[in-house]
């Protein structure tokens, strides 16, 4: 696996894919956000394995990670990058060529910490935050002609939450089948709605993945079917609770990696061609 850590012109990415990639930039990317109101449900992990998935593919993928945790960052870039591209692009108007790192699989990367945390608070203090930060991420869209760009969502409390979620074409939203889980992915639908009715547009609900789903108990079958009654059809092949995706966060790396046979990597795939099923019907 080849790790690129320069980042100072806009050939470096194009450079990295001409590698391993074929650049396919000739539709329209779209912006997908990974959220949910709750923690923990695997936001990171399905972002971090959709760009692998799709880079590997040979699609050109950019990964933002919006969350101060920076946990994408950490998992998509193992030689201790701290750096915000949030800020640099928003705050000190960097361009976004400069601020790409090109990190494993070739999945372009703009890096998250603290600092992008701040730059979003700064940001949500100003006039027109909506338009600042579409702005900037259109001009990411713009100039390196991503077919995907991901974003790792902050928590829904977070500045710039919604400024982000409004940004965005799509919303994917990883979910746990547990008893108040539904709360969670209602919550993402009625923003959706919220920020049509006050904003006149926002994104398309793509699809909710259940996760960290234990197929053969009676608690979860029973609250799989609560989802698909409430959401039909977006509802996504499951992702199993499996040690290997764990592992797969533990070592940087993926559950194809760690057990390609197994039933998380099936799962995994499952959700990824959905994705690629699913945007390609859209256009
Ligand atoms: N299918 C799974 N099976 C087992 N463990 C999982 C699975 N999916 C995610 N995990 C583990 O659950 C934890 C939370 O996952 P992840 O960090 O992706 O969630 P998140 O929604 O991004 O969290 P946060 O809200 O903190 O950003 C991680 O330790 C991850 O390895
Ligand atoms: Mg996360």
């Amino acid at each position: 696996m080849t790790q690129f850590t320069h980042h100072d012109t806009a050939s470096t990415f194009d450079d990295a894919l001409a590698n391993s990639q074929k650049p396919t930039a000739n539709g329209p990317s779209s912006i997908i956000a990974l959220s949910n109101q709750k923690g923990g449900v695997g936001k990171t992990t399905l972002c971090v394995h959709l760009a692998a998935y799709l880079a590997t593919q040979g699609k050109r993928v950019i990964v933002a990670d919006a969350d101060p945790q920076g946990n994408a960052t950490a998992w998509l870039a193992d030689d201790g990058l701290d750096e915000s591209a949030l800020w640099r692009l928003l705050i000190e108007r960097a361009r976004p060529e400069t601020a790409l790192h090109v990190a494993k699989w070739g999945v372009g990367l703009l890096p998250g910490n603290g600092e992008s945390g701040d730059a979003l608070i700064t940001l949500t203090a100003l006039r027109r935050p909506f338009d600042a930060i579409a702005q900037a991420l259109q001009e990411v869209v713009e100039r390196m002609r991503p077919d995907y760009l991901l974003l790792d969502m902050p928590p829904s409390k977070a500045a710039g939450f919604r400024e982000l979620l409004f940004a965005a074409d799509y919303l994917l939203v990883p979910t746990q089948v547990e008893r108040l889980s539904l709360n969670g992915v209602q919550f993402m639908a009625d923003t959706l709605h919220e920020l049509r009715e006050h904003l006149g547009q926002g994104p398309r609900l793509l699809g909710i993945v259940p996760n960290m789903v234990r197929p053969r108990t009676v608690d979860h079958g029973d609250h799989l079917v609560d989802l698909v009654q409430h959401f039909g059809a977006a509802v996504w092949p499951a992702v199993p609770l499996s040690i290997k995706v764990s592992e797969a966060c533990t070592y940087g790396t993926t559950v194809w990696d760690r057990e390609p046979k197994g039933e998380a990597a099936r799962g995994m795939t499952d959700v990824c061609e959905r994705f690629v099923e699913n945007l390609a019907g859209s256009g």
